[in-house]
């Protein structure tokens, strides 16, 4: 369902993906490591449709997003993308409940008991209404993988989602992806660096000078 066929990127001078061929299927669970700086929040944020490549096509579900334009790029992001951040990324002057609901907003859609159910799969009730600084990094992570889930994207893109995270809070996050995007069918495609939690992925890949590998 995802296809990348010869994609380069430059940044300047920097050519940082120099050719990445890869086929995921859907609902496959892939994860990709590689040293820093090697490109791999460059190639998620391209699958992402928040970048383009400089050559190269990106096929999702058959269609060429690296045709589109910005509108078509806009919309392919909001419905069918769900990406999880390091560091959260919550908005600090709203509440957990509107952190989460804010990915339907975008896509015009009002459905309080969506919220709340994810709010209890995610074991956040008692957190409905607080701040994420009231939060705890687990928790945090929690309502971004709420988020990322609410709009019931197919494609959820996560980078170095337990990065800031204790090994035992990180492990139970990725115990949570793993069941959501299970259940859900998912196709998820995790960026780590270490290698415990690569070990949760289903698929192994690696970016080393701007190529791909499995
Ligand atoms: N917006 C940008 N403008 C200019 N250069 C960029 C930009 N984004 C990334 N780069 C450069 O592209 C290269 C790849 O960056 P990228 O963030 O994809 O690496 P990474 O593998 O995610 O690294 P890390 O593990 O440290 O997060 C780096 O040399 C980086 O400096
Ligand atoms: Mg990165």
């Amino acid at each position: 369902m995802i296809k990348l066929e010869n994609i380069e990127k430059y940044y300047g001078e920097t050519h940082v993906l120099k050719g990445i061929n890869v086929e995921i299927e859907k609902g496959d669970f892939v994860s990709i490591t590689g040293s820093s700086g090697s490109g791999k929040s460059t190639l998620l944020n391209l699958i992402g449709g928040m970048d383009r490549p400089e050559k190269g096509r990106i096929i999702v579900d058959g269609n060429d997003i690296t045709s589109y334009e910005e509108e078509e790029l806009t919309l392919y992001r909001r419905k069918k993308i769900g990406f999880i951040f390091q560091f959260f990324n919550l908005f600090p002057n709203i509440s957990v409940f509107e952190n989460i609901e804010l990915p339907l907003l975008l896509n015009g859609i009002k459905n309080e008991e969506n919220i709340c159910r994810h709010i209890k799969r995610l074991g956040l009730e008692h957190k409905k209404d607080s701040y994420p600084y009231q939060l705890s990094g687990g928790e945090q992570q929690r309502v971004a993988i709420a988020r990322a889930l609410i709009h019931s994207p197919e494609i959820i893109l996560a980078d170095e989602p337990t990065g800031s995270l204790d090994s035992k809070t990180g492990s139970a996050i990725m115990d949570l992806i793993k069941e959501l995007a299970e259940e859900n069918r998912k196709t998820v495609i995790l960026v780590t660096h270490e290698a415990y939690i690569s070990g949760f992925a289903r698929k192994k890949m690696r970016i080393k000078d701007g190529v791909l590998f499995l």
